[in-house]
């Protein structure tokens, strides 16, 4: 297939036309006879490394299906599904188990963790991308790390000892979970390995991450929302929303590149769940669809730079983990997204396509894809869905950390 159009290359965007020959770019040209015009720009697909897409045990608040067909019309190509499921994938059977069904449902590309355990060691030969726990959060209790793996390693960085139960707003969520338990969990790694930050809350969180060498990643949510928000337990997430400086302040750290990406933390709940008393509600906020095209917005309204975008969505997470996506370039899977960036919608629940059926950000300002490509095939054609479930397991290799 040959296609043509305005292509974000190397920093810029230019005229120029793909080759795309077994799912892979295999030619970018100047110009291509008879290739196909695609309207608006194109982007290499997003990245996400971090998302609950709830298979096994909880499909009713999100399955894999609907979960890689959000992240389709959000823009993402290739998604990193989290292991605390019901049973959790920590050991080979259960990870042949998900892997089998899931690989019917994926409407992208996508990659599975284990969760960080004795077994890492034999693990490491299925897949070499963990998830570590280190304190109590949705469907985890949380763990002593024992073992490091020369792999991928994902930390929720929360430490028990400090975590405080109760709270009622999400005023006191901050404060029961408060940024000091981020800091002083990263602090107890340093010097055991190599490690990746999830969702960070706190600048200093970030400055530890420097003194460890570590990479870190930062959610839409840590910069989008504050505890202030009207959002009630809708809002409840791990580690919480903080005050508004810290959001802003963690823009700063994304845009002179001391955090290295964004990943989504898309961890769906029902409405209902949502709606239990604030104490008991589960923690977790639905973010696949909508963060690409808000970030594109963001672009355009001159937030973040166009080169910082692409990297913290799509170069550099691709790059962390060692896979050929993340880029047009030759020999790079052909993951491809495309929109016009004067169609501006505002976010709409009943335009999303998650199981839970709500989102935080109602009302924002978005540029959606018109076109998604999965490995040179359409999963997204003028806004229509028309490519079912062709998305193909990725395996993380350990030889490369
Ligand atoms: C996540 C979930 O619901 O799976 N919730 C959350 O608040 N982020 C679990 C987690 O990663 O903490
Ligand atoms: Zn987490």
């Amino acid at each position: 297939m040959e296609i043509e159009g305005r292509i974000y290359h190397r920093g810029e965007i230019i005229d120029a036309a793909l080759e795309i020959d077994g799912g892979r770019i295999k030619r970018v040209k100047k110009y291509i006879t008879g290739a196909k015009r695609i309207r608006g720009v194109i982007f290499p697909g997003a990245i996400d490394l971090h998302a609950h897409f709830r298979e096994p045990g909880y499909e009713h608040k999100e399955d894999f299906y609907t979960g890689t067909m959000s992240a389709a019309f959000g823009g993402i190509t290739f998604v990193m599904d989290m292991p605390n499921t019901n049973p959790p994938v920590s050991d080979a059977e259960s990870f042949n188990e998900k892997l089998r069904t899931v690989s019917r449902k994926a409407n992208v590309d996508f990659s599975l963790y284990f969760l960080l355990n004795e077994n890492a060691q034999i693990l490491r030969e299925h897949n070499a991308a963990f998830k570590l726990y280190m304190g109590e959060t949705t469907g985890a209790k949380g763990s002593e790390v024992t073992y490091v793996p020369h792999s991928f390693i994902s930390v929720h960085a929360e430490l028990n000892e400090c975590i405080k139960k109760e709270s009622t707003n999400l005023r006191e969520h901050d404060l029961a979970r408060p940024e000091s338990c981020e800091v002083r969990a990263v602090k107890t790694l340093l010097g055991m390995g190599k490690f990746h930050i999830a969702h960070v809350s706190s600048v200093d969180t970030v400055d530890m991450c420097k003194v460890g060498r570590f990479t870190c990643e930062v959610t839409p949510h840590h910069l989008l929302l504050h505890r202030d928000m009207p959002l009630g337990s809708f809002g409840k997430v791990n580690p919480p929303l903080r005050a508004r400086w810290i959001a802003e302040r963690l823009w700063e750290e994304l845009l002179i590149g001391r955090i290295d990406i964004v990943a989504s933390d898309h961890a769906p709940h029902t409405v209902e769940e949502k709606e239990e008393e604030f104490s008991s509600a589960p923690a977790g906020i639905p973010e696949v669809e909508t963060y690409v095209p808000i970030f594109m917005r963001l672009m355009r309204m001159e937030k973040i730079p166009l080169r910082r975008m692409v990297e913290v969505l799509m170069e550099k997470p691709a790059e962390l983990i060692g896979i050929g996506k993340g880029k047009i370039e030759k020999g790079y899977d052909a993951d491809l997204i495309a929109m016009n960036f004067k169609d501006v919608r505002r976010v709409r629940s009943r335009d999303l396509h998650y199981k839970c059926g709500w989102t935080p950000y109602e009302g924002f300002e978005a540029i959606y894809p018109h076109t998604v490509i999965v490995g040179g095939e359409y999963v997204i054609e003028d806004g229509e869905f028309v490519g079912e479930r062709m998305g193909k397991f990725v395996k993380i290799e350990g030889n490369k950390f």
